[in-house]
């Protein structure tokens, strides 16, 4: 079957099989391999893309689901100058990452947190990202990544730094 959608901001046209998950058509016909599988249950969020702007598990979400809407990966993220988005740098500074196979998804979630959620307090970061597991950094220096980019919107939201306001633009580029 043929589908059309959105990808990273630039329109797709693809020709997929009907049983085929978002996470099979985007790692094997579009190369976008940020994305990883794991657990292939929908248990570990390493599979998550954003359709709509919310997190899903693209190894259950078939892609024919995808149809019509607008998909973003971690290959998204980055401006079109190759500086990364607040979210990847934050994850590099506060060293949110040993093997990097969780990131992707977790940065994505966390993403998709912060924009709905410009104020997210603890239990509301926890809450969000409980459904990405990381089995080898530790979940601290995930949460200080959130965290660290969360006050630069707060503070960018009242005025008291003005000159962080582009890297606090979280929205897609
Ligand atoms: S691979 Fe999809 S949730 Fe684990
Ligand atoms: S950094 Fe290795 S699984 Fe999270």
């Amino acid at each position: 079957m043929k589908i059309a959608f959105v990808l990273n901001q630039q329109p797709v046209e693809l020709e997929i099989e009907p049983c085929e998950t978002l996470a099979e058509t985007l790692r094997n016909r579009c190369g976008l391999t940020g994305l990883k599988v794991s657990c292939e249950v929908q248990v570990c969020g390493a599979c998550t893309a954003l359709v709509n702007g919310l997190p899903v598990s693209a190894c259950t979400f078939l892609a024919y689901e995808a149809r019509g809407r607008e998909v973003t990966t971690i290959e998204g993220l980055a401006g079109k100058d190759g500086r990364l988005h607040p979210l990847q740098q934050a994850f590099v500074d506060e060293f949110a990452l040993q093997c990097g196979f969780c990131t992707p998804g977790m940065i994505l979630a966390a993403k998709s947190l912060l924009d709905e959620n410009r104020e997210p307090k603890d239990a509301d970061i926890i809450a969000y990202m409980d459904g990405n597991i990381c089995r080898c950094t530790g979940y601290l220096p995930i949460m200080n990544a959130i965290r660290r980019v969360a006050a630069v919107m707060r503070k960018r939201a009242t005025g008291d730094d003005p000159t962080s306001a582009r890297s606090a633009d979280l929205g897609s580029r």
